[in-house]
């Protein structure tokens, strides 16, 4: 279901946030990137839990782009080993918690070990109900929609047969609603390609702080923010 004027607008149904800065909060710090990248990942629990007892029913967080692979490949491979990590402590921590996992991707183009952690950890989260946390990993936004335009042309639609929601349902995010809030953390002003359709009247709130940083009591501050933005979706 995706939001309208006049629905209750002050707790989104759809966060997604940009995980921005883990390179310069370790910069910060004397560190090498990569330190950079742990302490990102530890964040996430935190924002996961936070975002549960809010009442928020979807939770994207984009932690590699289709555009990440142009960084150096001993960077690339630590990302890919801290997914790794971290699928394997999603299935033991938050199989109980509510929470269904989904990777929001084009999984054949990952490697093949990845693949095997995402299906398992998806398998045993499968029925869990409270909010569903959707992992963005190689996403691009534009890919994304050109695979959902040659899916259209592949199943031999007429053009007079597509519409909106011809699009959306072919997207990764298929029966996801639309974002509601996208948060970026690091005090950069973008999009970088993430959700580009889904965001169409999406709030956005810029954190200053590098992902690093961000915690509960920030994320509450968006969430604040948010409650008491005007949304029109064009109208009046
Ligand atoms: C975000 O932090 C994580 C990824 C994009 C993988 P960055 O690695 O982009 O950190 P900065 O922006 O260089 O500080
Ligand atoms: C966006 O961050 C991608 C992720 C957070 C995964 P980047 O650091 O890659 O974005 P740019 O290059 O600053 O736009
Ligand atoms: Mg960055």
């Amino acid at each position: 279901m995706t939001r309208k004027a006049g629905d209750d607008v002050r707790t989104p149904h759809h966060v997604a946030i940009i995980m921005d800065g883990n390179g310069r909060w370790a910069a910060g710090r004397g560190l090498p990137r990569i330190k950079g990248h742990k302490a990102g990942t530890a964040v996430i629990e935190e924002i996961i839990d936070t975002a549960v007892k809010m009442g928020i029913k979807h939770l994207s967080l984009y932690a590699f782009s289709t555009e990440n692979w142009r960084r150096p490949e001993p960077e690339v491979s630590v990302i890919m080993s801290l997914l790794r990590f971290y699928l394997r402590l999603h299935i033991s921590r938050f199989c109980n918690k509510g929470v269904r996992f989904h990777f929001l991707c084009d999984l054949e183009a990952m490697p093949e070990s990845i693949q095997r952690d995402v299906i398992e950890v998806e398998t045993a989260t499968a029925k869990e109900s409270e909010m569903v946390f959707h992992l963005a990993v190689n996403y691009g936004s534009r890919a994304e929609l050109v695979k959902a335009v040659q899916s259209c042309i592949k199943d031999g639609l007429k053009p007079e047969a597509i519409d909106e929601s011809t699009i959306s349902s072919r997207l990764w995010t298929a029966g996801v609603p639309d974002v509601d809030l996208l948060i970026r953390t690091s005090g950069e002003l973008r999009i970088s390609n993430f959700l580009l359709w889904q965001c169409a009247y999406a709030e956005f709130y810029f954190a200053d702080c590098h992902w690093p940083d961000f915690n509960q009591n920030r994320f509450r501050d968006a969430l604040e923010a948010f409650a008491s933005r005007d949304r029109r979706f064009g109208g009046i």
